[in-house]
């Protein structure tokens, strides 16, 4: 293996272990972390992390215990909060919250939905397309449906 990150030293020789859990020697990039409680799962989890950054590899953490927050805010990562009342989403059909108006009144949420999903889409559709070429017929009623059984 010529590439790969420092995973620990074995317990008796003392020589470096390094894995590159992408080389395709291996069957899967699975690794499972398996140790008593407290016994530095987390902190190995976090330091391979940061290793693997370092060597140019993307790290995406499902965090529900929001024990990440520093690591990723120290290495300028995104933090992406799934919630309800959270304003980031993964789904782009999921409603956005009404934003108030210059006169204070609520706009429709669906009707802001379908504006922010048509934006999305005509990006989407047109990226490295000459936009006036490209003949894009999106509608409102077409995304309604999308919306709709979602
Ligand atoms: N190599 C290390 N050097 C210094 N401190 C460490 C090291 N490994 C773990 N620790 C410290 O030991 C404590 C327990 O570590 P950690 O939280 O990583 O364990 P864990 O196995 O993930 O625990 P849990 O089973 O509760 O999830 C933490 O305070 C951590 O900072
Ligand atoms: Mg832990």
């Amino acid at each position: 293996m010529e590439r790969g990150v420092l995973y620990g030293v074995a317990a008796q020789s003392q020589s470096p272990i390094i894995i590159d859990p992408f080389d395709t020697s291996f069957l899967n990039y699975s690794l499972a972390v398996i140790a008593p409680a407290g016994s530095g799962k987390s902190y190995f989890t976090k330091l391979l992390a940061l290793r693997h950054l370092v060597a140019g590899t993307e790290f995406l953490v499902i965090d529900p215990e929001d024990e990440y927050r520093p690591v990723a805010e120290a290495v300028g990562g995104t933090i992406v909060r799934l919630a309800a009342s959270s304003p980031h989403r993964l789904n782009p059909l999921d409603l956005v919250a009404p934003d108030s108006g210059s006169d204070g009144a609520y706009a429709d949420p669906l009707a802001q939905s379908i504006a922010v999903v048509l934006g999305r889409l005509e990006l989407l559709l047109c990226a490295g397309a000459d936009p006036a070429a490209l003949q894009v017929s999106l509608t409102s009623t077409n995304v309604r449906c999308l919306t709709r059984r979602s």
